[in-house]
């Protein structure tokens, strides 16, 4: 819709801090030996966030989770302001992994887009179906049904969607460039009133399978979680 490509790497909860500057190395090796386009993002854990930095910014840095609250007694919670203060440009909200083994619901997931706007961030927000959904026949109606937790979220700000089939995550099953084609059409029908709006598509995104989704599909950039714990198998799929 609007940018140049997004490319983000979603480690989760992998890689220690020389993990991290060591793969802070080794990517900077590839971008240095290619004509980038593209706009590059390292989602790191908390403690790897300034070992993930790179001092000449030629990629920016997520917070994969951010606090529902701004501040106070919320032991164990980081907030967006730490997370701004620490580098972080964008923000995951509403990962499936948060979604579902933490709980994390609607009005959770709302409260965590306007933290994340309070601290200047741009949220990428992710949803998709399962795969029981999808059976059903039921996509159209689950990524409406998730869209709306954006109500709120104000339109005039730049925005990443991440289409995530629940299906498709570290499955080694990624959806086809048609799959990814058909929800980007249904997302940007449901976006349409967004000023600027980048849509990526993640599960599965591996250095063989890139270049076709990626052209098939019409997508702005993938979200990349276990391919991208490799910083070649990120630069690949990022076409450095
Ligand atoms: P995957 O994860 O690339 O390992 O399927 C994607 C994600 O969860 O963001």
């Amino acid at each position: 819709m609007s940018g140049p490509r997004l490319f983000v790497a979603n480690w989760k909860m992998n890689l220690t801090r020389p993990a991290a500057r060591a793969y802070a190395k080794r990517l900077a090796e590839r971008i240095g030996a290619s004509r980038r386009i593209s706009e590059l993002v390292v989602a790191p854990p908390f403690t790897a966030l300034q070992d993930a930095r790179d001092a000449e910014s030629r990629w920016s840095l997520a917070a994969q989770n951010v606090a529902a609250f701004s501040e106070g007694a919320y032991t164990g919670e980081v907030s967006a302001g730490m997370v701004a203060e620490a580098g972080c440009r964008y923000v995951l909200v509403g990962h499936s992994e948060r979604r579902r083994l933490f709980g994390e619901t609607p009005a959770v997931l709302a409260a965590k887009l306007a933290r994340t706007r309070e601290s200047g961030l741009i949220p990428i927000y992710c949803l998709g179906e399962t795969q029981e959904e999808r059976a059903a026949g039921r996509e159209e109606e689950i990524l409406a049904v998730q869209v709306e937790t954006l109500a709120a979220d104000p339109a005039g700000e730049p925005l990443v969607v991440a289409y995530e089939p629940i299906w498709a995550i570290g499955t080694g099953q990624a959806a086809t460039a048609a799959d990814a084609a058909k929800a980007r059409a249904i997302l940007e029908g449901l976006l349409v009133a967004r000023a600027s709006v980048r849509l990526l598509y993640g599960g599965s995104v591996s250095p063989k399978n890139a270049e076709e989704l990626l052209d098939g599909s019409g997508m702005d950039g993938f979200l990349i979680g276990g391919a991208s714990l490799d910083p070649d198998g990120f630069a690949t799929i990022a076409g450095l």
